[in-house]
């Protein structure tokens, strides 16, 4: 799939197909994060593949807008290393994380970043260490739904030229 066409029909997916995603696939996914860009290269990621049913269902339990995460086949946990980048280890995993949403939509996989949730619990669940951070799970398989896509706001309302406020035609 063309990038501008996966980034602009790319959609969160909240309902998933029973079937099954091979290692193969999850692993093409997580290639996409590898790839990732991150400040002074530190690539301060690392990710859990989770698909124990007690583990997804548990971890369902701790996402206040996540109860599909027991539906999906995969759950990947991304973790991320404060030491390894203080400041910016979090943003290099959403970097991470939109790679691996896109690559997923590319291969006809659904993904959803879940936000709200307890993160130190699904730390203690999926035995992530202390020093560590549990950014988001992502829970991937074959959408069975089809989402509209909400609305965004339009460049006008977003882009200013030489400086802030400024539009074009001022
Ligand atoms: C940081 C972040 C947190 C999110 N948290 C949740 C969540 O907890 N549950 C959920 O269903 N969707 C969550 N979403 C998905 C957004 O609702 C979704 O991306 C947005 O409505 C736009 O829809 P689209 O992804 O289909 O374009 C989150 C997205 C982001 C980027």
């Amino acid at each position: 799939m063309e990038v501008f066409e996966a980034i602009k029909s790319r959609r969160s997916v909240r309902r998933y197909r029973r079937e099954d995603v091979p290692d193969e696939l999850v692993l093409k996914v997580l290639e996409a994060a590898r790839w990732a860009p991150s400040s002074k290269n530190r690539q301060p990621w690392s990710f859990v593949v989770v698909r124990n049913p007690v583990v997804k269902k548990e971890l369902a339990k701790l996402a206040a807008f996540g109860g599909f995460l027991a539906e999906a086949p995969v759950v990947i946990a991304v973790v991320t290393d404060p030491r390894a980048s203080p400041r910016f280890h979090e943003v290099d995993g959403s970097c991470a994380v939109e790679n691996m949403m896109l690559a997923a939509w590319s291969l006809g996989l659904g993904t959803c970043w879940i936000g709200t949730m307890d993160r130190e619990g699904a730390k203690q669940l999926l035995g992530v260490p202390e020093e560590l951070n549990l950014l988001t799970v992502i829970p991937l398989g074959y959408p069975a739904e089809e989402s509209r896509a909400p609305s965004r706001k339009s460049l006008d309302e977003l882009v200013y030229w030489e400086r802030f406020g400024q539009r074009k035609s001022d």
